[in-house]
């Protein structure tokens, strides 16, 4: 399956100068190439998926015990905004109770990534809407709706 728009990313050189050269942060494009968190989780208790406005879908993992994100994975089929920004948040949501990982916002995520293209905004929106779908559907699924605002 190639969810790279058919970029080889073994040609590291010409993808950083293409992506650096669209807007990309060097911290984005280490997360592009390297993407420390895609995958699936084989004993993930929850699973969720959500496609964006551009198309763009997200599959999220987590496995959860006593309240708290143990790992989260996260699969994606989308831009190199979408893959980057979604390695961020399950960075960002793994070993966070359900409250705290509530709380992770889009500026958490860009603060990380440093600069994205302006137009790739919305990737961010989608890596964070992904991982507050999957807690609020693991929340209705096990009668745990004391979710503060
Ligand atoms: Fe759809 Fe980036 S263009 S998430």
């Amino acid at each position: 399956m190639n969810d790279d728009h058919a970029i080889d990313l073994t040609d590291t050189d010409s993808v950083q100068e293409m992506l650096s050269g669209s807007g990309y942060s060097d911290k984005a494009i280490e997360y592009y190439l390297n993407r420390p968190k895609m995958g699936s989780l084989p004993d993930a208790n929850q699973v969720s998926e959500l496609t964006g406005p551009c198309g763009d879908t997200m599959k999220i993992y987590l496995k959860l015990d006593n309240g708290r994100i143990e790992d989260a994975k996260i699969q994606v089929l989308g831009c190199p905004g979408a893959v980057a920004s979604a390695m961020v948040a399950m960075e960002l949501a793994t070993g966070k109770t359900i409250e705290e990982a509530q709380n992770i916002r889009d500026r958490d995520i860009f603060r990380i990534l440093e600069e994205l293209p302006d137009q790739k905004q919305h990737c961010i929106r989608l890596a964070v809407k992904t991982l507050q779908k999957a807690l609020d559907e693991y929340g209705s699924n096990n009668g745990n709706n004391s979710q503060g605002g």
